[in-house]
């Protein structure tokens, strides 16, 4: 035996195999015939890319692949299919990607330090299931690609599983079998509308219609919060100073939005990324203020992304994919969309910004399943409508009064509380005499026509650019029986409102903030304005700045207190009046400010009884909070200052934790349930952070966590 030579011995013990096996998989006589043609092609050269040994386990009992096709066409990457293709086979493969491929290819194939993105990919070694196959098995030569020794079978399923992410759109998130991507129910109107009595998820920007960003669970309180601990975080690469996103939690999933043009869909529990979506920016948009996105909404199994080329996006939950997308707005006059949009009924509601622009505001709805128009209401009346008198001359057609940050919704009114931001150009009031309706106000729409029943101007004749485009929170008191609706604002000028919500009328105005501008409030809800309160050519000293005495950051009521927390600032700043003119989609302010710096100023958490605006307790901290805020029934508050994250009894006003994130803070928080426990999400700098109880003591870097004595 030693004298023959090795290949062709080779070749005699394979071919020996092939009949074998060739005879027990080809039953019947054609089969034999072709067990033999296929055994000829490989012996006489004309097979070079599969082994005998392959051939021989392709016919092994048990196994499916339609190896006969080889004898008439022979070529294993046209005809050889991947038996091992089931959900299962795919979530094994998953598997053994992340203990085996991970670490070079990225978690789900996103791509890693060494290898390449997996997803979505033109394979140069090409994508059949036999190129693929023979990529697993034999490496990439002269590359880091190494040749798997992993059993036969589970290169088949890495193969299932790579090519699942090449399909990624073939593969839905309905796949039961792969723990990772369970079924996804769609959410119901129903669903959201009664998102406060089930409150694991985060189904809409405020967590429910009625914009209390409050939370009914209470596994973390005052007596554990000291226990949080970080329990994932994912970190993006953007090109914006901070994340603002308020994330959406649905069925074990989180959404995001990253700035300036990203969506993703993680696994909730651990960060992981399920799809992201990139939409393609145009180079020049006009953006006041960054490029910021502040989340999504969800309705049946669609999320809806407002773009900043003024885009509605409606995103596929389960893959991503585009369903449709309408341009709302042109995006060269001036309009972007950065806030997260309303779902309701059949509707997806969204704003638009872009009042240092001299756009025409409005608030837009849409059918969720088409992306068709159904309503349109304009925030600044044209010639005809009422509240035109309130525009001298052409003004109205640069009037801007942007509707920039979500409205709210009460579905017994069947009202859409819309907030509007400030009128154009911000400080240069004598070109647009009259109070200039409807900036700076909010808007009570009729949700299925978009008609307007009423609404209340804070801010008449505005030059300080206080936009009101703070979260309108509905709120419901019973004084002596009686039940009363209300609509609370704090709003950027300075006073916190309570509005009867169904008909508009003034309840009561308590300022929460410095503020120099009106000594008070009169009993229709108009501002007594104080004599000099205007910008002027030489600069005037006013409280508050326009950055406001709060902002978009979203305000939280707990009715479990019946406090209405907000972040407030006692700033003030010197207003110049100057003089731009018109030209689309170039900034048209009408002068500047400057925040006046010699005093120190004092920025707190604020705690309002919400029934009257009576100060309750305050937080101070050192420089402004631009963090929305999150109450639980836990008793706690959660917000960020800075890089700061913290959590404070709700009922004091007490520190009681806090964690320093390593990035600024300027988006809400979120509270869910995972798995039944509950987890705290915010975005801090370019990170996203997910909190949850410890009960295991750990020491190094995690326990930068301190606990604060009160
Ligand atoms: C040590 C790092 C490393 C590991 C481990 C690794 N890969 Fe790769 N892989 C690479 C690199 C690098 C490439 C690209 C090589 C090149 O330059 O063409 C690659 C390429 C590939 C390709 C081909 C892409 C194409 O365009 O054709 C596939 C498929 C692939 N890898 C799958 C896997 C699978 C499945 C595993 C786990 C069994 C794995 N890789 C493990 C580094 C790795």
């Amino acid at each position: 035996m030693s004298g023959s030579h090795p290949v062709s011995r080779a070749i005699l013990m394979a071919v020996g195999l092939l009949v074998l096996g060739a005879i027990v998989a080809f039953s019947s006589s054609t089969r034999l015939h072709q067990g033999f043609t296929i055994a000829r092609l490989k012996a006489t050269g004309s097979l070079p890319d599969i082994t005998w040994m392959d051939l021989f386990r392709m016919t092994r009992p048990g196994t499916h692949f339609n190896l006969p096709k080889l004898a008439t066409t022979p070529n294993p990457y046209a005809v050889i299919l991947n038996p091992y293709s089931f959900a299962e086979d795919v979530s094994t493969g998953k598997a053994l990607f992340q203990s085996h491929c991970a670490t070079c290819h990225g978690a789900n194939g996103l791509g890693g330090p060494v290898g390449p993105a997996l997803q979505h990919r033109q394979m140069v070694q090409g994508s059949s299931d036999w190129a693929v196959f023979r990529t697993i098995s034999f490496g990439i030569p002269k590359t880091s690609m190494p040749a798997s020794n992993l059993p036969w079978i589970d290169r088949w399923r890495l193969v299932a599983y790579v090519k699942s992410l090449l399909m990624r759109a073939e593969v839905p998130i309905e796949s039961t079998s792969d723990p990772g991507i369970r079924k996804l129910e769609p959410v119901r109107y129903e669903d959201i509308r009664s998102a406060d009595q089930a409150p694991n998820e985060w189904l809409t920007y405020s967590g429910t219609y009625d914009g209390h960003r409050f939370s009914s669970i209470s596994q973390i309180t005052p007596g554990n919060v000291a226990g949080l601990r970080l329990l994932w975080m994912r970190q993006y690469n953007t090109s914006e100073p901070s994340v603002e996103t308020s994330p959406l939690v649905v069925g074990g999933y989180m959404f995001v939005t990253v700035p300036p043009n990203r969506v993703e869909a993680l696994d909730a529990k651990t960060g992981a990324v399920i799809w992201t979506y990139d939409r393609h920016l145009p180079d020049r948009l006009s953006v006041c203020c960054g490029y910021p996105n502040r989340g999504l909404a969800v309705l049946g199994g669609t999320l809806f992304y407002g773009t900043l080329d003024a885009h509605l996006v409606a995103l596929d939950i389960g893959t991503g994919e585009v369903r449709w997308d309408v341009e709302i707005a042109d995006y060269k006059t001036g309009y972007t969309i950065t806030g997260a949009p309303l779902a309701l009924k059949n509707l997806v509601i969204t704003g638009v910004a872009g009042g240092e622009f001299g756009i025409r505001g409005f608030v837009d709805a849409r059918d969720a399943a088409t992306g068709k128009e159904i309503w349109r209401f304009y925030t600044v009346p044209q010639p005809g409508q009422p509240g035109a008198e309130t525009w001298e001359g052409d003004s109205w057609k640069t009037g801007g009064s942007p509707t920039w940050i979500t409205g709210s919704f009460d579905p017994e009114t069947n009202l859409i509380y819309w907030p509007t931001g400030n009128p154009s150009p911000n400080f240069e009031g004598k070109v647009r005499k009259g109070d200039n309706l409807y900036s700076n106000s909010v808007l009570a729409l009729d949700a299925d026509h978009g008609t307007l029943r009423w609404h209340f101007q804070f801010t008449p004749h505005d030059l300080f650019d206080w936009d009101a485009t703070e979260i309108p929170v509905l709120i419901d008191t019973n004084v002596s029986g009686k039940r009363q609706r209300y609509l609370a604002q704090a709003n950027r000028n300075g006073f916190y409102y309570l509005l009867d919500r169904e008909n508009g009328q003034f309840r009561l105005a308590r300022s929460f903030a410095q503020e120099t501008w009106a000594d008070r409030i009169d009993s229709s809800g108009r501002p007594v304005v104080n004599p000099g309160s205007v910008p002027s050519q030489r600069g005037t000293l006013i409280y508050p700045s326009a950055g406001g005495a709060t902002n978009w950051e979203s305000p939280s009521f707990s009715p479990s207190t019946g406090f209405f927390y907000v972040s407030a600032v006692d700033l003030g700043a010197i207003y110049y009046e100057g003089h731009d003119e018109y030209h689309p989609g170039e900034p048209f302010a009408g002068g500047a400010t400057q925040f006046f710096s010699n005093v120190r100023l004092q920025a707190a958490v604020r705690a309002l009884n919400a029934a009257t605006g009576e100060l309750q307790w305050e937080f101070r901290t050192p420089t402004s909070i631009i963090s929305g805020l999150l109450s639980t029934q836990g008793g706690l508050v959660f917000g960020g200052q800075l890089e700061t994250f913290f959590a404070l009894d709700a009922a004091t006003g007490h520190e009681l934790w806090h964690v320093e994130t390593g990035g600024f803070i300027r988006a809400a928080p979120i509270t869910f349930l995972c798995e039944g426990k509950q987890m705290v999400t915010i975005a801090a700098g370019h990170d996203l952070l997910t909190f949850g109880l410890s009960t295991e003591q750990r020491s190094g870097p995690l326990d930068l966590v301190h606990r604060r004595s009160p």
